[in-house]
């Protein structure tokens, strides 16, 4: 399958590690030139070299704390100065903390907001211009289950990250007329580190050993695992190709069937 993607310049913001990073090897592994961000720059620094070593493309770097619409903005501005161009951009980041509703204070909502919706919104505001130059582009989020799910404990991520649908749907909307295609991928249960967070909070909660609370997530998933970071990469490669130039608006489930909705 040619994707198209050869020669194309993404941002994949959060590749330092987890999903984030492994869209950033997908990419690459289809001729994408890259430009990654994270907020620690010895892992995002070990991740760069590794795909430039393994996929011999560029791979622009820079430390990007993106709760910071400034140094978004001016990432931005960086990338378009190295490459001449921006064709995808892919916003990513941690995820908020588990919490109950009664935990969760004003700075973890704020919090929440900052780092999974309004961080979604700048970078868009900050590279559709240069997509709009080129008639052509690719804003993909990467959310959660959590947008058609709920999830026990994560009323951060249950509330915050339905703010980015509407985003994506009211960006696809507007942009469409040039060009521009935007969706949001939704991870499911996927084995990375910030799994591996998650399952300890909600080990602690639950007075279980982490391994129990694995088991009860992989139950509840018809493949009966946890997904791969590369499968959600896969999706991310898919829809920004152009194999899916007719796709806009969309959440893009990689649960592996957990959500049972029609
Ligand atoms: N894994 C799952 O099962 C799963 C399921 C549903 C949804 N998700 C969501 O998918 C997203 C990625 O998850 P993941 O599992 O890949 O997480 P992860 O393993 O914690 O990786 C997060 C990446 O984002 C970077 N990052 C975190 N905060 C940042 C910030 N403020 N500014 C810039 N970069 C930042 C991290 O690097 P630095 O720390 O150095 O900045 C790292 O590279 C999260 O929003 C998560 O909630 C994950």
């Amino acid at each position: 399958m040619d994707t198209g993607l050869a020669n194309r310049v993404a941002i994949v913001a959060g590749s330092s590690q987890g999903l984030g990073r492994a869209a950033a090897f997908a990419l690459a592994a289809e001729g994408a030139y890259l430009a990654l961000c994270a907020r620690g720059r010895a892992a995002l620094e070990r991740t760069a070299h590794e795909i430039r070593e393994r996929f011999r493309v560029r791979v622009y770097t820079e430390t990007v704390d993106v709760r910071d619409s400034a140094a978004i903005e001016q990432f931005a501005k960086n990338v378009n100065k190295e490459f001449g161009r921006i064709d995808i951009c892919v916003t990513n980041a941690g995820g908020p903390p588990a919490k109950w509703f009664l935990e969760a204070t004003d700075a973890d909502w704020n919090e929440a907001f900052s780092l999974n919706l309004l961080s979604a919104a700048v970078f868009a505001r900050a590279v559709i211009p240069y997509m709009q130059q080129r008639q052509w582009g690719r804003i993909i989020t990467i959310s959660s289950i959590t947008v058609r799910q709920p999830q026990p404990q994560l009323v951060l991520s249950n509330a915050i990250r339905a703010g980015v649908m509407g985003l994506v749907r009211s960006l696809a909307n507007e942009f469409g007329k040039d060009g521009i295609l935007v969706n949001n991928v939704a991870p499911g249960y996927t084995a990375t580190e910030r799994l591996k967070e998650l399952s300890a909070s909600r080990a602690a909660a639950l007075g279980q050993s982490e391994e129990m609370v694995e088991q009860v997530w992989t139950e509840q998933i018809p493949l009966g695992r946890l997904g791969r970071p590369e499968e959600l990469a896969d999706a991310v490669v898919w829809l920004a190709s152009e194999r899916a130039s007719f796709i806009t608006g969309q959440t893009l489930l990689v649960d592996g069937g957990m959500y049972k909705g029609l």
